[in-house]
């Protein structure tokens, strides 16, 4: 039975219409990730951050599954091993394109959490400096994202599940992030076979066994195809 592990970034939200970071035209190309991204500049001034967010939020909801989100869903559906989908993405696309185990390691636009008491709760389509958490009533609301120096979510989870991975598939991001640029490594190291599905090579592209070039809702349902043997 194959276990397979899969990492998915931006890219493959691209065809969404939902932007990437560090494509030309990116997120990083029109924000400064240290005023936007990081503990720091949410304290110096938190309604540039929470305006960031809600615009997000909001070109998220305006988009829509692509079929590279719907191919993910359908491998869930369908293959017989264990299959971990970690995202870097906080965009909802998996989950509406029918994916329901997604492990949001940088966390997500759609949830919101308390600074104070940690207590998460959907998050509303615009959020306000100072909106009070509905556990602790401290207005100490901010956005779920993990931010530059944050911890990235259920790292221990992934960590055991690129221990076991026969495979391990990344779709969609430049490698230039860690902890997730360095899965690939972890997963070679305990012998699992590895693929870049990519718009162009990324950062850690030495690092795959194999690398398919090409658009995510092109690449991504022949790759499925191909597992599902269909
Ligand atoms: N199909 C496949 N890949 C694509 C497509 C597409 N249509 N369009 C772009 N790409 C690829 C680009 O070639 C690039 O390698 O997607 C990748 C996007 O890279 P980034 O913009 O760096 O996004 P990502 O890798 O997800 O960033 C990781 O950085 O800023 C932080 O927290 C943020 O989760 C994010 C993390």
């Amino acid at each position: 039975m194959t276990n397979i592990v899969i990492l998915t970034g931006a890219g493959i939200s691209a065809e969404s219409g939902i932007s990437t970071f560090r494509d030309e035209g990116g997120l990083w190309a029109n924000h400064r990730i240290e005023d936007v991204a990081t503990p720091e500049g949410f304290e110096r001034d938190p309604k540039l951050v929470v305006d960031f967010y809600n615009e997000r939020r909001a070109q998220a909801a305006t988009s829509a599954p692509n079929p590279a989100h719907d191919a993910l869903a359908r491998l869930e559906a369908e293959h017989k091993g264990d299959l971990l989908l970690v995202t870097q993405n906080v965009d909802d696309l998996h989950e509406r394109g029918g994916s329901n185990h997604v492990l949001h390691m940088h966390g997500a636009l759609n949830s919101a959490l308390c600074a104070s008491c940690e207590h998460r709760w959907p998050a509303p389509m615009k959020m306000a400096v100072g909106d009070a958490c509905p556990n602790c009533a401290a207005p100490m609301a901010r956005p779920d994202i993990v931010w530059f120096g944050e911890m990235p979510y259920q790292m221990d989870r992934i960590e055991r599940a690129l221990a076991q991975a026969d495979l391990f598939v990344a779709i969609g991001t430049s490698g230039n992030v860690y902890p997730a640029a360095g899965f690939v490594q972890m997963a070679a190291h305990y012998g699992a076979h590895t693929i870049e599905l990519n718009l162009e090579p990324s950062a850690v592209v030495s690092q795959f066994a194999e690398t398919r070039f090409g658009k995510a809702g092109e690449t991504v349902p022949a790759w499925v195809a191909e597992v599902l043997e269909i």
